[in-house]
């Protein structure tokens, strides 16, 4: 039997939507998905109205996701100038720097206002349009947010590039939508340690695909030493200062791009997931506001980075369009010791704080008393996000860090989603350690088996939804047919998420894991293909193949088997070598966790290579190969399995 923690009554009677409203509002968000929207859209600040409402086919042969279709908005407006009035001196965010000995400050409403202005000016005077996309590869600094809000105002494309990306991997974001100017910083801070953000740049810069970059703007943040390339790279100080702290906002369509973010599939190289502006912003604004129960006097705390989506949606535009102040953090939580996240905590008395289990699973083995030394008792909730979180990291989370008073929000979604799709609400959904609970406001799961039949009742199966709500994406970049393929092909007439889940007998979903050939390393997607990519990209690898497997503290770690080209050796320094090369060409994210020599790999017949079996002999399940009898090769089983790496 699992357990049950039931709705706190005192979070409930505070609480900005009770079990009651849940089940009526989530009633008429499905059933008039239209009126519901309609509503919902008034959060926001529109220059015309949306009269359209949805307009949505998952029909392959007219296929449309619209929202909002004749409305028009911008969203830094929505962000910025509609909270100067009542907020202009309310902190919009608060920085806390990697060191703790380094001053933290708050950036109000005003000032974000004004950054963003002169940021957009700037950029207009650089030549940058409607509709041109910029890269934005930058530190967890205010700057990031005044970057991607300076976009959204002239309505360029933003593509916001994780700060740990190695230059191949910046060249390829870059490359793909044609990024037209980059905003960096010379140098990050992360526990103590420098990334050379701007020579990353330089070196992504030379190579192939990447001309249509004209400006790099590189903010100072550390002052380290870095090479200024005249005249395609400018001091962002000096190309800001001088312009008005006013800027004309452009009106876009709710349908007109508001950003792209590259995320990680089963094949091919990353996809640029593109969201448009008026459902995006709203999705991510009412699920913020909801989800987090948020109050005027809030301080609300994600540690995610903007460079994922987690950091756009609840970072960036939610809290930002709910007049929120949030915290912007540059560091780890294990720098200077273990006990930062709950020092910040206390030293800014967060209230609502939002992190991943694999930061929760590596801080819980180091024990309580790093937690127990702060009070922590500025906060009453707490949120999870990005994998699923086992039961006793749950406990723990909410025992220990909580002191049982604050309920967990386990908030499930993607990069695709733009927004949270199923979770507790916190004053009206009791909550159970490792399930995500229940459906969002017009978010319609189900779970179908192998060949698309709806399951009923307390069951497993392939998670999809079979409506679409505002903050969907609404295709790849540059690929549209690729999006159609790639989420409405599977199980026609529904988005497919790629995620495996069980339902039980209350209705709750428990989200089992990835059923792609996605790795979810410490919450984050790395395809399978592209590490494999990245391995046979070394002169001596001539074939690899590479799965996940169950890590205690990341999830889900890196397992790859290479067969190395005719004479060349295997070998512990070889091993390191290709470690390196992986960490080199993709970025530490995708450093392998173990790699196994593979004299051969198993395949079929037709040549395909039967991951299966190299996930099970990872997983170090040898008793579960299931059948191998259509193996060109049955012997190759038998040697990876005696060779196996992990004990
Ligand atoms: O497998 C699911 C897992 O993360 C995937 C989405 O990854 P990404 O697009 O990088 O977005 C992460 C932040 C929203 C999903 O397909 N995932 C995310 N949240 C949860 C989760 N798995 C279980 N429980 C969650 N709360």
């Amino acid at each position: 039997m699992t357990d049950l923690y039931p709705v706190d009554p005192a979070f409930a009677s505070q609480a900005r939507i009770s079990g009651e409203d849940y089940q009526r509002d989530y009633q008429t968000s499905v059933r008039d998905p239209e009126a519901f929207w309609k509503q919902a859209a008034q959060r926001l600040d529109w220059y015309k109205a949306p009269t359209r409402i949805k307009n949505v086919s998952y029909d392959l042969d007219d296929f449309r996701i619209r929202w909002f279709e004749d409305g028009e908005l911008n969203a830094s407006v929505n962000c910025l100038d509609r909270q100067l009035e009542k907020r202009g001196d309310k902190t919009a965010l608060l920085f806390e720097p990697d060191s703790p000995d380094a001053a933290s400050y708050p950036v109000t409403y005003r000032e974000l206002y004004e950054r963003t202005c002169r940021l957009a000016n700037a950029l207009r005077a650089l030549g940058v349009q409607k509709g041109d996309r910029v890269t934005i590869y930058m530190p967890m600094i205010p700057d990031a947010a005044v970057a991607m809000l300076a976009c959204a105002r002239i309505g360029a494309i933003h593509s916001v590039v994780f700060g740990g990306f190695a230059p191949n991997s910046i060249a390829d974001r870059v490359a793909d939508c044609g990024s037209k100017l980059i905003i960096t910083a010379d140098e990050g801070l992360r526990g103590g340690r420098k990334i050379p953000l701007k020579a990353n740049v330089d070196a992504a810069l030379k190579l192939p695909g990447t001309n249509s970059v004209e400006t790099v703007l590189v903010v100072r943040h550390t002052g380290g030493a870095v090479d200024m390339q005249m005249p395609r790279d400018r001091w962002f100080d000096a190309v800001v200062e001088g312009q008005p702290a006013e800027c004309e906002p452009e009106r876009m369509n709710a349908e007109d791009p508001l950003f792209i973010l590259y995320t990680s599939g089963s094949t091919g190289k990353p996809k640029g997931v593109l969201h448009t502006t008026g459902g995006y912003l709203l999705y991510a604004a009412y699920t913020h506001e909801a989800v987090f129960d948020l109050r005027e006097d809030d301080v609300y705390w994600c540690t995610a980075d903007v460079g994922w989506v987690t950091g756009h949606s609840y970072i960036v535009y939610g809290p930002l369009a709910n007049g929120a102040t949030a915290l912007m953090f540059e560091g780890v939580p294990n720098y200077p010791d273990m006990s930062r996240f709950w020092q910040v905590i206390d030293k800014h008395q967060v209230t609502l704080f939002y992190t991943a289990p694999t930061a929760i699973r590596a801080l819980m083995r180091e024990g309580e008393e790093p937690v127990k030394k702060t009070s922590r008792k500025s906060l009453r909730l707490l949120g999870s996000v990005g994998e699923p979180i086992n039961p006793e990291a749950w406990r723990w989370y909410y025992e220990v860090v909580g002191d049982s008073r604050c309920p967990i929000v386990d908030t499930w979604w993607q990069t695709e989603t733009g927004g949270i799709m199923i979770t507790p609400l916190a004053g009206a959904i009791a909550l159970k350690p490792g399930s995500a609970t229940l459906p969002f406001y017009g978010v319609q799961p189900a779970l179908v088996d192998a060949n698309g039949e709806v399951l009923e009742g307390a069951t497993e199966g392939n998670l999809v939804l079979l409506d679409s709500w505002p903050g969907q994406m609404r295709s790849v970049y540059g690929d549209h047919q690729r999006f159609i393929d790639t989420y409405f092909r599977t199980y026609p007439g529904t988005y497919f998420t790629g995620d495996g889940c069980r339902r039980d007998e209350d209705g709750y979903y428990w989200i089992t894991g990835r059923v792609d050939d996605v790795i979810n390393v410490s919450g984050h997607r790395i395809g399978t293909a592209e590490v494999e990519s990245a391995l046979v990209a070394h002169p001596k690898v001539a074939e690899a193949a590479v799965v996940g497997f169950p890590h205690d503290i990341k999830g889900q770690g890196i397992y790859a088997y290479v067969t190395l080209k005719a004479g060349e050796a295997p070998g512990d320094d070889l091993v390191k070598e290709l470690v390196a090369w992986v960490r080199k060409e993709i970025g530490p994210i995708a450093t392998p966790d173990h790699l196994q020599w593979a004299p051969g790999l198993p395949k079929t017949r037709s040549g395909k290579i039967m991951r299966r079996i190299l996930r099970k002999i990872a997983e170090n399940a040898p008793d579960q190969l299931g059948d191998t009898s259509t193996l060109a090769d049955p012997g190759v089983v038998d040697s990876l399995v005696s060779e196996r790496k992990v004990k």
